[in-house]
């Protein structure tokens, strides 16, 4: 396992999808040299919904959240870099997207605490735990990114 190969999970919300905004965050992710090794567009059912935001499940804002994640598919990806859980966040910006910084994509791009365009792990465990909820094993492809050169130094991509 090489130090580039840390993997995050992203979900692209129902909001984001209706915005017509896909390329747009696929862009962001690509420009800032990340390597997409997954990515499917899925119904999130009721036992996945429960699962992934079990952490809310007793917020008053769950059922809202639960209905506004099932008004359309999403679209998940799995990313992959160097400390790639840490960085995604910081390029996602903070849950309150009418708060987030300027430049990150909730910054740029909503004014929504649920509306905020996508979903990112926020940990390295949760990014393991979230990247196999929404992908089996064959769905995630390993292959040589060319471009890696230009993008860490030898150091950074070593093993
Ligand atoms: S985060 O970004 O996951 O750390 O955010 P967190 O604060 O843990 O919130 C989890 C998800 O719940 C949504 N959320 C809300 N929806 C509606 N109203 C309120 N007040 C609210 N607070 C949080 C938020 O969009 C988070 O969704 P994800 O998919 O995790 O980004």
């Amino acid at each position: 396992m090489s130090k580039v190969s840390e993997q995050t999970l992203i979900l692209i919300k129902p909001d984001a999808i209706q915005r017509g905004l896909v390329g747009e965050i696929i862009t962001r992710f690509e420009r800032k040299g990340l390597k997409l090794v997954a990515m499917k567009m899925i119904s999130l059912s009721e036992a996945v919904l429960r699962e992934h935001y079990a952490h809310i499940a007793d917020k008053p804002f769950f059922p809202g959240v639960a209905k506004f994640m099932q008004s359309t598919p999403v679209v998940a990806m799995c990313w992959e870099g160097l400390q790639v859980v840490d960085a995604v966040r910081k390029i996602t910006g903070i849950t309150k997207a009418r708060e987030a910084e300027a430049g990150s994509i909730r910054g740029d791009l909503a004014m929504s605490v649920a509306c905020n365009v996508i979903h990112a792990s926020d940990t390295i465990e949760n990014a393991q735990k979230e990247v196999k909820r929404f992908f089996k094993d064959d769905e995630i492809f390993g292959y040589e990114k060319s471009e890696y050169v230009h993008v860490y130094a030898e150091d950074e991509r070593a093993a």
